[in-house]
């Protein structure tokens, strides 16, 4: 799909299909939507007369050859109440557009963006919103459907929309349209890599995937194989991978563009490409879901992407260790023992416990660059989904300016994360019997508080740290959010990782 974006009117673009956005309408009151005509108008007007429109947010009516200000049909979509209206608002909006087009077999159409930024102070978060919404929403995985290839159906996936405002577009505007597709398009991507399965998604292909779409965008792409991660005393990630076929992966991201001076940033992401539970093997049931159990990395890796790719001002390393955990004839067996890289020693008493492992490496390995800030996220626990279900992002910190900028980046971006609570009491629970720490609670409940409070223990003391659990959000549950899909992987956190760094981050900073 291509999205472009100019100044202009309705007429001189001779679309197939125009779309309108209003907010909600009066029924008292004469209809009045900018960029409209008096055919439009009337069109719309008889629509709230009916009770069949009234411009409330998720409602769209579609006037086939409506034949109106030189375009064939018309499709108009609510935006709600215009004081309440925000990126999230237009987000919505614009995906409950392109779901519409879709279903109408419209393959072009051109947007008016009058309504949304003429006279809005808000005018480039609603585009922001919008054209997130757009290209979010044309996300889908078919690439393993034999029917997916059939020349009709690709007749039929949209091809152009063209956004357009009869007044001049500012520079910023220009900017923030180049900037939201940057992070829809790498979103999307984060959903990819999850969508994948174990067998076309192993370790070694997630690396080989990052070094190809690093290619001409400045990030700086390393991938240790398991010679050199069992060299670097790695016992965590050798301990999850042994009972695997498959070899893993480190990959290592730099991409320094705020001077040598400046200390990095760290994001660390759960890359296990297949959670069997190993051993202490998991349920059949709903099992094939672990193929997600990647998003950490796939979030960290995208995110690092889109900051290339916007050559954003900051200095920043991503660290992905990558492994499956399966239950071969080597692998770790409960009651094991492992050493993690800063010598740290763990009894393996659970192997589906495996997250925490792999990334207590990578944590110490962060440590050792002497970072401003390190960033964790993982789909580690259960037990989130069951604290704060499928909708907001459990963070744990011990730092509450941290906590505030995560909050500050979230609301911007439009995720939705949650404060947990991390403490020493919890660093008491996952104390050793036979060795430092024991990779579970010796105790019933707040399972993710636990995983965080062993995650802690591989960060440097005093560096600012925060670890965010996704095993919740990383995938959709329902048709909770028009511009996800109904069941796959989210692409969760790509937007709010890219928005803390830039903002906090940068040499400038803001
Ligand atoms: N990958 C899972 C966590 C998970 C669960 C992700 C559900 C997505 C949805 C993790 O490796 C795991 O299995 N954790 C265990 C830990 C337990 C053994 C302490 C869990 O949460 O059950
Ligand atoms: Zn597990
Ligand atoms: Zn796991």
């Amino acid at each position: 799909m291509k999205v472009v974006l100019k100044t202009g009117d309705c007429s001189s673009l001779r679309l197939k299909t125009l779309v309108l956005f209003t907010t909600t309408l009066d029924p008292k009151k004469k209809v009045s939507i900018l960029g409209c005509d008096e055919r439009s108008l009337k069109l719309i007007g008889q629509a709230l007369n009916e009770k069949a429109f009234s411009g409330k947010a998720k409602e769209t009516i579609f006037f086939r050859s409506a034949e109106t200000m030189g375009a064939d049909h018309l499709l108009v979509v609510g935006l709600g109440d215009s004081k309440s209206l925000n990126h999230e608002g237009t987000r919505v909006a614009a995906a409950t557009a392109l779901n519409t087009l879709r279903s109408s077999k419209v393959v072009s159409a051109g947007l008016n963006l009058d309504s949304l930024i003429k006279g809005r102070k808000d005018a480039s978060d609603l585009l922001r919103g919008l054209v997130e919404g757009l290209c979010l929403a044309n996300y889908e995985f078919e690439e393993h459907k034999f029917a997916s290839k059939d020349a009709d159906k690709m007749d039929q996936k949209i091809q152009d929309l063209v956004l357009f405002s009869s007044s001049a577009l500012t520079k910023s505007l220009k900017e923030v349209f180049e900037q939201a597709q940057i992070l829809a398009d790498f979103t999307n991507f984060s959903r990819w890599l999850g969508d994948h399965s174990g067998n076309t998604m192993t370790p070694t292909m997630l690396a080989n995937q990052v070094i190809e779409k690093a290619k001409g965008t400045g990030l700086k792409v390393t991938v240790w194989d398991k010679k050199r991660i069992e060299k670097e005393r790695f016992g965590g990630l050798m301990t999850v991978s042994r009972g695997s076929a498959e070899e893993p992966r480190f990959i290592v991201m730099e991409f320094m563009n705020a001077g040598k001076t400046k200390k990095p940033v760290c994001l660390v992401g759960k890359g296990l490409t297949f959670d069997s539970g190993g051993i202490s093997i998991k349920p059949s049931a709903g099992m094939d879901e672990m193929k997600y159990d990647m998003c950490g990395g796939a979030s960290v890796i995208s995110a690092m992407l889109a900051l290339a790719r916007s050559k954003a001002k900051v200095n920043v390393i991503g660290l992905v260790p990558a492994t499956e955990n399966m239950p071969g004839a080597a692998a770790v067996k409960p009651g094991d023992i492992m050493t993690a890289r800063n010598g740290k020693t763990v009894e393996v008493l659970n192997t589906d416990a495996e997250g925490r492992l792999i990334l207590s490496d990578a944590l110490v390995y962060a440590s050792e660059k002497k970072p401003q800030a390190v960033f964790s996220v993982a789909t580690l626990t259960g037990a989130i989904v069951v604290a704060l279900g499928n909708s907001y992002t459990g963070v744990f910190t011990r730092d509450s300016k941290t906590m505030s900028r995560i909050q500050n980046a979230a609301d911007h971006a439009g995720e939705w994360v949650w404060p947990m609570p991390l403490s020493d009491h919890h660093v008491n629970d996952i104390k050793g019997y036979h060795a430092d720490l024991a990779n579970i609670s010796s105790f019933k409940g707040g399972g993710s508080s636990t995983a965080a409070a062993f995650l802690e223990q591989f960060v440097e003391g005093g560096l600012p740290y925060a670890h965010f659990d996704i095993a919740g959000t990383a995938w959709n549950v329902s048709n909770r959010l028009p511009y996800a899909p109904k069941k796959g992987a989210s692409g969760v956190l790509v937007r709010t990782l890219v928005e803390l760094t830039k903002k906090y981050f940068t040499t400038a900073g803001r």
